[in-house]
């Protein structure tokens, strides 16, 4: 179990140290240790930005294990954590991951993403394991990562799941009717973005749709 407690000023040296272990470093973005100054600066400007929240992650004793970020964006908010060496490969990281998705939606993202370095294992499983989905493949700042992400809806299923309340089976079967519904509205809206070809030059222009078939003139022989 995890629990979020927000950070403060006097938490910025702990975090100094999580990051600058070898082990958290190496599979950043930034894979390099960071100064004491630089990390300070950058530590209380995050701590003001009304974009970011910076938690400790608290272990079931209520022991410190790591600290989770999440950078709200735009439509969306990204979620990034690291545990100390000896919190790692236990479970708290899974446990994190959900528990700073499940703050992410309560503070209202509708999707949850994450960027994640291809050769970071544990990661990637922890993130599977929460309930998250590739999205694809890109390269940041030089780096090969994977873009992950979650939606609300998701997380509404994995939680009704989870409380007995339905089985995989028809959580499964919930996802495939909402994939439907998706792709219905999706052939719905088409027409209205897609431009149309001139009336009269293609068989599937206006006169092919019943929507956009001319009215008839009305049939005056018996007025
Ligand atoms: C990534 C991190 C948060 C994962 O947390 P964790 O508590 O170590 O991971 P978990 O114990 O929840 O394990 C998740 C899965 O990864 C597997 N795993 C854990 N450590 C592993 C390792 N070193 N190599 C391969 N697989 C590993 C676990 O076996 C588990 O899968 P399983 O349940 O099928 O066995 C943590 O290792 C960490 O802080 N690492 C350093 C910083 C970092 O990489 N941050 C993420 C940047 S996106």
């Amino acid at each position: 179990m995890i629990r979020l407690r927000p950070a403060t000023e006097a938490d910025a040296l702990q975090l100094l140290r999580w990051r600058n272990d070898p082990g958290t470093y190496r599979r950043c973005i930034v894979a390099r240790p960071v100064g004491r100054e630089e990390h300070l600066r950058w530590f209380r400007d995050r701590l003001r930005s009304p974009r970011t929240k910076i938690y400790i992650l608290l272990d079931a004793a209520g022991r410190a294990a790591g600290q989770g970020r999440i950078d709200r964006g735009r439509g969306s908010c990204e979620i990034s954590l690291g545990l100390g060496r000896e919190s790692r490969g236990r479970g708290l990281g899974t446990a994190a991951v959900r528990a700073l998705t499940a703050r992410a939606f309560r503070l209202g993202a509708r999707k949850v993403v994450a960027t994640i370095k291809k050769d970071n294992v544990a990661s990637v499983l922890a993130f599977i394991k929460a309930g998250f989905r590739f999205v694809r493949c890109a390269r940041t700042r030089g780096q090969d990562v994977y873009l992950m992400e979650k939606t609300r809806c998701d997380l509404k299923m994995a939680l009704d799941a989870a409380s007995g309340l339905i089985d995989e089976t028809m959580v499964a079967q919930y996802m495939r009717q909402k994939q439907m519904l998706e792709r219905e509205a999706e052939r719905e809206r088409r027409p209205y973005f897609a431009p149309r070809p001139a009336y009269g030059h293609d068989q599937r222009g206006p006169g092919a749709d019943p929507r956009h078939r001319p009215t008839r003139p009305p049939d005056r022989r018996h007025a």
